[in-house]
């Protein structure tokens, strides 16, 4: 595997782009900073890590022939990895918060943010950014919900190992877009969806708090909602958030 170790860096995801400006970056490709300046969340947010605790690092994966429409197969199959890589090593109960934050009960272990690159119909490569909380015991204030591997299994990981062992377990369920088998993903990832099934708050982007239960995620990627009339509603990434508790 070709790891790129560095100390700080802005961006794994950003400095992974401008790396791979050259078409001879290798498939799997990790980039891994101790310290990022300026790490980025979905939807513009900022992904805050204690320096020298933690993960964060970024994959450059090529899957051959992914269409675009079906690039939320790659956003499964990038949780699945992350999700049951850390379930082995904490024996933890995890689940996936669509569209792909790793969970303990219902604290935030790990962030990824995937940026495509589009070619054609075809997503020509992808930069995975993995952001996961390992030995960090403390998180600032203004962050709820969160958690780290150490807090809910009492370990201290070797880093090292543990980014291995997430990079195999993602190339393993990559292996699935790659045969097609885009079923398997579906019902994998469905069976570890945060309240799938289960009634929940919701708040739309007008702010109007309402009762609904997840039944699935849609083919392109959109969680699609049963509400409380018996009609379903499906919401892409900005439309919709669990209403906080
Ligand atoms: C999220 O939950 O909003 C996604 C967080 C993704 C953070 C990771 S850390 C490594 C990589 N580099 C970045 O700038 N972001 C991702």
């Amino acid at each position: 595997m070709n790891i790129i170790k560095l100390n700080a860096i802005d961006s794994t995801n950003s400095y992974l782009k401008e790396l791979t400006v050259e078409n001879t970056v290798q498939n799997y490709t990790v980039v891994v900073a101790e310290q990022q300046t300026a790490g980025r969340g979905q939807m513009g947010t900022i992904w805050e890590s204690e320096h020298g605790k933690n993960l964060t690092f970024s994959i450059l994966t090529r899957v051959n022939n992914l269409k675009i429409v079906d690039q939320f197969y790659l956003s499964m199959a990038i949780s699945l990895g992350v999700l049951q890589a850390l379930k082995v090593v904490t024996q933890a109960k995890l689940s996936v918060k669509w569209p792909n934050d790793i969970l303990a009960e219902n604290d935030k272990l790990s962030g990824i943010l995937i940026e495509n690159v589009l070619s054609g119909n075809n997503i020509k490569h992808s930069f995975v950014g993995i952001g996961l909380n390992v030995n960090q015991q403390e998180f600032s204030k203004n962050l709820l919900n969160v958690t780290s591997l150490k807090n809910i299994s009492g370990i201290h990981f070797d880093r090292e190992e543990l980014l291995l062992k997430i990079v195999n377990s993602i190339k393993f369920y990559i292996s699935y877009l790659e045969r097609n088998d885009f079923n398997e993903l579906k019902k994998m990832y469905l069976a570890f969806l945060y309240k799938i099934e289960t009634p929940a708050m919701f708040e739309d982007k007008e702010g109007v708090v309402f009762l609904g239960k997840i039944l699935t995620v849609s083919e392109d990627g959109k969680l699609v909602i049963e509400l409380e009339n018996g009609t379903t509603r499906k919401f892409n990434l900005k439309e919709i958030k669990f209403a906080s508790r």
